[in-house]
């Protein structure tokens, strides 16, 4: 454990959604209370089913299957793309979890070959797609887009880059980690987005607040495909009840409150760009996710985010990235129930004393 990891451990409060304070094991075990709890024998039945049924149902898709990560989820999902036509490329945003977070496991795993496509600060459009020469397995979209401030592509847009993966028989896959966070802003059923889309993954310890799990969801034949290359994965654990219940808890609790965090995060970026050297992206934020930008350094925000946390007990956040140019520092604030737990204008004061702290070791 860094000095850090304590610090972050031991503060009352954080803003980050993924903070120990907002994800603690009693709380989990309090809100399964009184539901009853039906377990799964190595991932079949009870509560497994019953989320791999609604979440189905959901989006519209005839199956779908509980995996332990979405990590394995995508990586199946391409696997079996790739197997069904000629080609074992798969394309994806430069800053996609896949090429990025998963040390290249698509490659090493399941011998497919990643091809990148548009630039890391933007999001793809379909004029990138048809510099693309050579033919697809799929075409992966995340939506939205995590590490850019969680941007979406316009309707049109995202329905004509699924089009043009279809037309040329590629596999259209929904990297949708945070499809309940980007519904809102299509103001369309989740069943109408997942429809552009051969195979869907979504998470539920996201915005759901889950302890992690994910479900893959498409087509029978793929989904029963699936279900061999998870025993093959290692990811046939014999219970999976606890994830499962805790995802059904997020699908009644926390994805009805979706529209209002946006509305949140609207507010709440809305009086953080009128602080001197703070900037918000995208600006208005299009989910309930959204990045602040600091015009200061990120070893200098990394020190002033310990200083706030010894001195007001608060962890501000736990993702951040430097940017184009460098000396500035781009932060994650993803909007859930964790909000209650600060004052009107307190989030604001603190960004703003944040910055303030902000000053190079040189500087001092
Ligand atoms: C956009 C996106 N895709 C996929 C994943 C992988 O999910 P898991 O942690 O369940 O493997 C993540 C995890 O953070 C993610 O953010």
């Amino acid at each position: 454990m860094t000095a850090d990891d304590r610090l972050r451990a031991g503060c009352g409060r954080s803003l980050s959604l993924y903070a120990p304070q907002n994800r603690n094991p009693p709380a989990t075990m309090q809100r399964w209370g009184a539901r009853t709890i039906e377990a799964d024998v190595y991932g079949a039945g009870g509560a497994v089913t019953a989320v791999e049924h609604e979440v189905a149902a959901l989006l519209g898709k005839p199956a779908a299957v509980f995996m332990p990560t979405g990590t394995m989820a995508q990586q199946i999902a391409l696997r079996i793309h790739a197997e069904r036509r000629d080609s074992r490329t798969v394309a994806f945003h430069p800053l996609c979890h896949l090429e990025r977070h998963e040390e290249r496991a698509y490659e090493h795993l399941h011998g497919l070959v990643g091809q990148t496509v548009g630039e890391e600060h933007r999001l793809i459009d379909v004029a990138d797609l048809e510099s693309v020469a050579q033919p697809l397995a799929a075409l992966v979209l995340e939506l939205p887009q995590r590490m850019i401030g969680a941007q979406l592509p316009r309707w049109d847009e995202l329905v004509a880059q699924t089009e043009w993966a279809r037309a040329r028989g590629a596999a259209r896959h929904l990297d949708g980690a945070r499809l309940w966070e980007a519904q809102p802003f299509y103001e369309r059923p989740h069943a109408q987005i997942a429809d552009l889309f051969d195979t869907v993954y979504v998470s539920f310890y996201k915005g759901l607040g889950g302890i992690g799990g994910c479900v893959l969801a498409g087509p029978e034949d793929v989904i029963e495909l699936a279900r061999v290359w998870r025993i093959r994965h290692g990811g046939e654990v014999f219970a999976l009840w606890p994830y499962a219940v805790d995802a059904l808890y997020g699908l009644r609790i926390e994805l009805p409150l979706m529209a209002q965090y946006w509305r949140q995060a609207k507010e709440l970026a809305a009086e953080l760009t009128v602080l001197t050297g703070v900037g918000i992206a995208p600006d208005p934020p299009q989910t309930p996710i959204f990045n602040v930008i600091l015009d200061r350094a990120p070893e200098a925000v990394r020190r002033a985010r310990s200083q706030l946390a010894a001195t007001d007990d608060v962890w501000l956040f736990d993702r951040m990235w430097p940017t184009d140019p460098p000396a500035r520092t781009r932060i994650e604030v993803a909007v859930g129930s964790q909000l209650g737990h600060f004052s009107s204008g307190e989030i604001a004061a603190l960004i703003g004393r944040l910055r303030e702290l902000s000053v190079d070791q040189a500087d001092r």
